[in-house]
């Protein structure tokens, strides 16, 4: 079984980055069709690129929360959405 320690965290956070899964997250993203203010849950956000998206659409008045089980992955979501007003790490 995937163990989501540091070193899957930093894999998985250069993986995400490829065009693969931008066009999935992407498609993800759209499904939802966030809107300014709205609250989203990201129930196992991992390194935290779809709750980076997320935050820019409700914007600061919205609210994103991120949840996800693996310390690596919360260091990893808060260090990207550092200084977005909408979004918790848990
Ligand atoms: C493959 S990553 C996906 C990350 C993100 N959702 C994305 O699409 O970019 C899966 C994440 O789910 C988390 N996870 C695993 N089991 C979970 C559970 N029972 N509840 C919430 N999150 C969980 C892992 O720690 C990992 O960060």
């Amino acid at each position: 079984m995937l163990v989501f320690d540091a070193d899957a965290t930093r894999f998985l956070d250069d993986i995400y980055l490829g065009a693969d899964f931008a066009r999935r997250r992407r498609a993800n993203f759209d499904a939802l069709d966030p809107r300014p203010g709205e609250r989203i849950l990201d129930l196992g956000c991992g390194p935290g690129h779809l709750t980076q998206d997320l935050a820019r659409a409700v914007g600061p008045g919205g609210r994103v929360v991120g949840l996800d089980p693996s310390a690596a992955m919360r260091e990893a979501a808060e260090e990207r959405c550092r200084g977005m007003a909408a979004v918790e790490i848990h």
